[in-house]
């Protein structure tokens, strides 16, 4: 049966307590970027394939091996979303973006990529991002890096650390290609097949190979950063000047490239040693991508954080939420007087605001009280035809077994009282 019931590798079914740690993430999320002026916005879990192959890029990673691509019954080829960002445009470039307006948005959910499932890799993982859309500066990048500090810190994760680097825009993609390709050419044979593939394909990505003799061949590389046009260089400096402005600690990577194609200038991701090997729990720069239709590309800045590694930087931090139960009072009935009226004094004391489960069928004393406690809610209400007769509650607090008769026009004050809620 077990093999049945499972959920697929790399899939999980998420429960309490767990969840509430997933709540504590998402209502933090909303929290910090709001005050940065971010909206959320929630796009499908799936769309056309070649929303994300023309952005993200044909020869990355995600595109040739990890996608989820089926076709439809009308012979349309979807894909799982393996990312926020190419959706977010989509959804933008849909609802219209005019010249010189600015969209700052956050969304958080499932994302699907077909990788060997390992420790903090999935097959459906959650990310929580963020894009600013419709401006190009040095202060928004920093803006962007700085509001993701904030939120690691507002989740417990103060010791992660910023990497940094550029990937130039414009010409110098060609610049940086030709001398990545001089320098790799001679040694390519050397490294392993992805990067003599890649040599052709997308040079850049063989400085980041976790092959250990590739890494060894691409450590006297040439920095990007040195490799860059001029300009490119200032605006690069301008976001380290701007970083250090704020106080933020990141250190320049010149080997970090990032495995999405999208980017120019800046791109940074943020380790984090509780991780373990898959040690990235963020990631993400600035981008140009064409929308659909569009006729020059929108420029945006963004990242996205991957939501079951955060967890695991919690846990390995030993940071927890409190355990909480599922309702604060259990009420028990004895009799049938006390049956009928039950369901009217839930509602009122679920409309005012309190967790309240109760037995709806006829059952003895012990046994409703042995589902209170298997449930550990703080108080019990008990309820027989002399209760409802004077107009009272019997009102149990289970952590010290005290009980007192509550007039039932108290009842609710009473309660808040003793959850000090
Ligand atoms: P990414 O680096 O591919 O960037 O993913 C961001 C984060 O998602 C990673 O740092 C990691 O924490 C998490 N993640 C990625 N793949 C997996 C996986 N298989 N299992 C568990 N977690 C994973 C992007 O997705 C860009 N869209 C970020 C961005 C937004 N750039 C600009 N705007």
């Amino acid at each position: 049966m077990a093999g049945k019931t499972e959920p697929l590798p790399g899939t999980s079914d998420l429960w309490q307590p767990e969840l509430a740690e997933w709540r504590l993430l998402e209502d933090s999320a909303r929290d910090i970027f709001e005050r940065y002026a971010f909206s959320e916005v929630r796009t499908p879990i799936f769309e056309r394939t070649t929303i994300f192959t023309k952005s993200i890029g044909d020869d990355t990673d995600v595109v040739q091996k990890e996608m989820y691509t089926f076709k439809d019954r009308g012979n349309r080829s979807l894909t799982l979303r393996p990312e926020g960002t190419a959706s977010v445009m989509r959804a933008i470039a849909n609802k219209g973006l005019n010249q010189g307006e600015e969209k700052r948005v956050y969304y958080m959910g499932p994302m699907f990529r077909g990788e060997r499932p390992a420790a903090g890799r999935r097959r459906q993982f959650h990310q929580i991002g963020v894009e600013a859309v419709g401006r190009c500066a040095p202060m928004m990048d920093v803006e962007c890096i700085s509001m993701l500090v904030h939120f690691l810190e507002e989740v417990g994760i103060s010791d992660a650390q910023v990497l940094l680097n550029t990937r130039g825009v414009g010409d110098d993609k060609k610049l940086v290609t030709e001398a990545l390709f001089n320098y790799f050419e001679p040694l390519a044979e050397k490294m392993c097949e992805d990067c003599q593939r890649r040599l052709h394909t997308n040079v850049s990505r063989m400085l980041d190979c976790k092959n250990e003799d590739c890494k060894k061949y691409a450590s006297d590389a040439p920095a990007i950063v040195d490799l860059v046009c001029e300009d490119s260089r200032e605006y690069f400096q301008q976001v380290c000047a701007g970083l250090d402005n704020l106080g933020i600690k990141y250190k320049v990577d010149p080997k970090m490239v990032r495995g999405l194609d999208y980017y120019v200038h800046t791109i940074f991701e943020v380790v984090h040693s509780g991780l373990g090997a898959q040690d990235a729990v963020a990631g993400g720069g600035r981008y140009q991508i064409m929308l659909p239709g569009g006729k020059k590309p929108v420029e945006g800045v963004g990242f996205a954080c991957g939501m079951e590694r955060l967890l695991m930087i919690r846990e390995a931090l030993g940071l927890k939420c409190e355990p909480t139960v599922d309702a604060d009072i259990y009420i028990v009935s004895l009799g049938e007087k006390a049956l009928a009226t039950l369901p009217k004094l839930a509602m009122e004391l679920r409309k005012s605001g309190l967790r309240v489960l109760a037995e709806v069928e006829k059952k003895s004393m012990k046994s409703q009280m042995r589902a209170a406690n298997r449930v550990g809610v703080p108080i019990v209400l008990i309820r027989g035809e002399n209760e409802i007769d004077d107009g009272v509650v019997q009102c149990k607090n289970m952590e010290t077994s005290e009980q007192v008769q509550v007039p039932v026009a108290e009842l609710c004050s009473w309660i808040k009282d003793a959850l000090k809620k």
